[in-house]
């Protein structure tokens, strides 16, 4: 344990599995007592118990609501005394081409990503003013940077995820509140076994250091974020990436 989170209290969304699971583990890992989150409520209690219940709890929440996301910082509060850090990780995707993508399709992931991730900035915010001191990160995507065929929906929330950030970095800087993005590239997560061989090789193919990314290679740059650091940095993007679409 290095001890760079010790003290600290965070609130990992979508820690269930994959990118979140990892960073919630990292956190531990570094100091901290973790709240995970996650829709799916067995997978966050069953990584609670593993991580030890001192200094982990899984709780339920669907992260477009806005009270489910009052509800675990509250809880953060009563049970670990505080909010130092809030990652923003939950997503889903519902890949189409704009022929075949519904409207549906389009909401839920807005909703999921931009809506969830506004929710947790800023309801995560009014603790952390007066607390006057924090730190935001929300999980964007390569997606967002350079837009991909198929994802529409992923692609605009995932930009959007950078705008909201840098808006709020600036909101919120002058009070000891620090807001920043990562954008991970391809990471091998349930959401990325999901996809087709062809689609993989291709995404492969544009990736200089010639492997997809590890989930804790994603959540070492959380930890980074959250800690002290980051102490000077506000509304940057990190890329995690392996060197694709520098
Ligand atoms: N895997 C990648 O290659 C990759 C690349 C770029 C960005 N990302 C982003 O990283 C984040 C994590 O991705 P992952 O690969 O670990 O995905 P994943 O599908 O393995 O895990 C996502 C988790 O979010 C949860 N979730 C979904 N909707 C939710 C909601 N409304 N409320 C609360 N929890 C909800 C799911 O139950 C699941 O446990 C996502 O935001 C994703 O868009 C992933």
């Amino acid at each position: 344990m290095s001890g760079l989170l010790a003290g600290r209290v965070g609130v990992v969304t979508g820690a269930g599995q994959g990118i979140g699971l990892a960073i919630a583990h990292s956190f531990v890992e570094h100091g901290a007592s973790v709240v995970l989150v996650d829709l799916n409520e067995d997978a966050v209690r069953a990584a609670a118990v593993e991580l030890g219940p001192e200094r982990a709890t899984g709780l339920r929440c669907d992260v477009t609501s806005a009270s489910d996301v009052q509800y675990i910082l509250d809880q953060a509060g009563d049970r670990f005394g505080s909010v130092d850090v809030m990652v923003n990780n939950a997503g889903i995707t519902r890949d189409a081409t704009m022929r075949t993508m519904t409207e549906e399709d389009f909401d839920q992931v807005v909703d999921v990503h931009l809506k969830g991730t506004w929710h947790g900035t800023r309801l995560a915010a009014a603790v952390m003013r007066e607390q006057r001191r924090g730190s935001i990160v929300n999980i964007s995507s390569l997606s967002g940077k350079v837009g991909l065929a198929g994802q529409t929906n992923y692609s605009a929330a995932k930009a959007g995820i950078v705008g909201l950030s840098k808006a709020a970095a600036k909101e919120l800087a002058h009070h000891g509140v620090r807001v920043n993005c990562v954008q991970p590239g391809l990471i091998a997560t349930a959401m990325t076994a999901a996809m087709p061989q062809r689609v993989w090789d291709q995404k492969m193919a544009e990736i200089p250091m010639g492997r997809p990314g590890r989930p804790e290679e994603v959540a070492s740059v959380c930890v980074f974020y959250a800690s002290e650091l980051s102490s000077y940095l506000t509304g940057t993007v990190t890329e995690v990436t392996g060197g694709r679409f520098m």
